[in-house]
């Protein structure tokens, strides 16, 4: 029996996490819903978010879901505890996984000192302190950062490449900025872990510029390690094979057109026929 796995996101980030779920876990059916209208999470209140969230969840629910992931740190930041009361399925967020990456990126600890790392992540998500608790659970030191403007400079394309000199510029010296002003905090930061979906976008470019000032720590990818999770409940139904979007349907709450476009570019692959959903205000 294949498993029916709902995945949902503000937006399209959560593509990243579908990205690595549908390698891991390739012959599940996935139901994925973006809250376009609604985005983003990571500047709203948590009562917004809790609302927004329970409303997403409960419809992917509807529609069959029997596991949940919710492939958002600022929603599992703020809404986990809520959506586990709500729901009578599994339900899976990105903060524990991303974590314990990173404590084993971080192993051994140094005599008697808990390893800093330093976490990337939205204004709502560093607000609710939910990834410094997460962290001290694994013997983890968090330094949260808020980056509000890389989601932004993301969903516009801005991400460094070599065939845009000049975007990649702005996206770089953002970056820089962020990193600098958060190592300056953190100077033995021995990770940056990337506590939203958006970033894994940037990895190259965050490795480029720790590597630049003078701190090249591993970047650790909160989507892999929680598509791990969901694989290893899953017994990792092992028969590893293609991914394949086909076995997906694509929900969202605003455009479907700009969906399908951006999308395609989170997921690593086409994104067809994104069905329009009303989850009201
Ligand atoms: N998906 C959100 C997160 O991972 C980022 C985008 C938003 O703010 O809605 O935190």
């Amino acid at each position: 029996m294949t498993p029916t796995i709902g995945v949902f996101d503000s937006g399209f980030g959560g593509l990243t996490v579908l990205r690595e779920l549908l390698s891991l876990v390739p012959n599940a059916r996935y139901l994925y819903l973006g809250d376009t209208a609604r985005l983003p999470y990571g500047s709203k209140s948590r009562e917004t978010i809790v609302r927004y969230a329970l409303s997403s969840a409960r419809f992917l629910h509807e529609r069959g879901a029997e596991l949940l992931v919710i492939a958002c740190n600022t929603a599992t930041a703020l809404a986990l505890d809520e959506l586990r009361a709500a729901l009578p399925i599994p339900v899976i967020g990105v903060i524990d996984p991303g974590t314990r990456a990173a404590a084993r990126a971080c192993a051994p600890a140094s005599e008697g000192k808990q390893p800093g790392i330093l976490v990337l992540a939205t204004q709502a998500t560093v607000e609710s302190h939910a990834y410094a608790r997460s962290c001290q659970s694994v013997g983890l030191q968090a330094t949260e950062k808020a980056c509000p403007l890389l989601v932004p400079l993301v969903e516009e394309g801005w991400v460094p490449d070599a065939s845009r000199a000049d975007t990649s510029l702005v996206t770089s010296q953002v970056l820089r900025i962020y990193l600098q002003e958060a190592l300056e905090e953190t100077p033995a930061a021995r990770a940056v872990l990337l506590g939203c979906t958006h970033y894994p976008l940037l990895r190259q470019a965050i490795e480029r510029t720790l590597s630049d000032l003078a701190h090249p720590v591993p970047v650790i990818d909160s989507a892999q390690a929680t598509a791990q999770v969901v694989a290893a409940k899953l017994v990792a139904q092992a028969n590893r094979g293609l991914p394949n979007a086909s076995n997906c349907e694509f929900f969202a709450t605003d455009s479907v057109e700009k969906f399908a476009r951006l999308g395609s570019r989170f997921l690593g692959q086409s994104v067809n026929a994104v069905q329009l959903i009303d989850l009201g205000g």
